[in-house]
């Protein structure tokens, strides 16, 4: 068995074989995706997808490291990185180091991953020079919308220069790679070219050095809104649905429990 990869094996794939990744929360999404993920991201995403918030800015350091321990026992190959929530690492490198060191600690993630482009850079550099490998992650950043005015795409036009900085900006902190979220295309492209680390796009370019969904979008889970760059692997939500529909059914006409799920009142001969 292959053992995990760290944050520079990560960083080595650029310009290879596209990086595999989705999003887990919980331990058999986890145990699902670990043979065929480069990395595992417990996103703050969770929040939303799991416990019915409205944006990812109410979630805390403890929901993540609850599920970023439940994350951890079931990967045995993936890498896994977990994101630190809003408020945990934007008021001083100092807070983040703390911050990140703590996530690392209590769930065993090789890396942290936080959202924002030049004006983070200073706090990826502080990090990276004590041990903590960041992701970055540029682009639309949810834990924004309220400045960015909505989740709309980031880069278009005259905007596009901005992004490329940020980019460029991360890579010189010292980030092992960047998730691009949201962007055209064509600047996703840009940026992929113009910088020396991996480039993971959800919503950017088939040409990034590797993809990332979030696994309730992908698998037809989560489906409370369906974002355009969602592709739609399965329909797990539906069909758990009608298994619910029928269960429902069998309990009122009395067709569950059958014969084979209920006890007898001898015990069995050993
Ligand atoms: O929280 C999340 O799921 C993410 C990915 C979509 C990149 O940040
Ligand atoms: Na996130």
């Amino acid at each position: 068995q292959k053992s995990a990869p760290l944050p520079d094996d990560i960083r080595a794939m650029k310009g290879g074989t596209p990086i595999v990744s989705l999003t887990a929360y919980t331990t058999p999404m986890a145990q699902m995706m670990d043979e065929h993920c480069d990395f595992v991201l417990v996103g703050d995403s969770v929040g939303m997808v799991l416990h019915g918030l409205p944006s990812t800015l109410g979630v805390t350091m403890e929901m993540m490291i609850l599920h970023g321990q439940a994350v951890a026992r079931g990967l045995s190959r993936a890498m896994m990185v977990v994101d630190m929530p809003f408020g945990s690492y934007e008021e001083s490198p100092a807070q983040a180091f703390r911050n990140a060191a703590k996530l690392m600690a209590e769930t065993g993630a090789a890396a942290v991953k936080l959202e924002g482009g030049r004006h983070m850079a200073e706090t990826i550099g502080f990090l990276v020079a004590r041990g903590v490998p960041v992701m970055a992650h540029i682009g639309l950043t949810p834990q924004s919308i309220n400045t960015l005015g909505g989740y709309k795409v980031q880069g278009r036009g005259a905007a596009s220069e901005a992004l490329v900085a940020d980019a460029r900006a991360v890579d010189q902190a010292g980030a092992f790679s960047v998730v691009l979220e949201k962007v055209p295309a064509t600047l996703a492209d840009e940026i992929t070219a113009a910088i020396s680390i991996p480039t993971i796009g959800i919503g950017a370019s088939a040409g990034c050095d590797g993809q990332i969904l979030v696994v309730d979008d992908m698998l037809g889970l989560f489906t409370a809104f369906k974002p355009k760059f969602v592709k739609r692997y399965g329909n797990l939500g539906a069909d758990g649905e009608a298994a619910i529909t029928a269960y429902a059914e069998e309990v009122r006409s009395r067709r569950f429990p059958a014969p084979e799920h209920v006890f007898s009142d001898k015990a069995p001969k050993a």
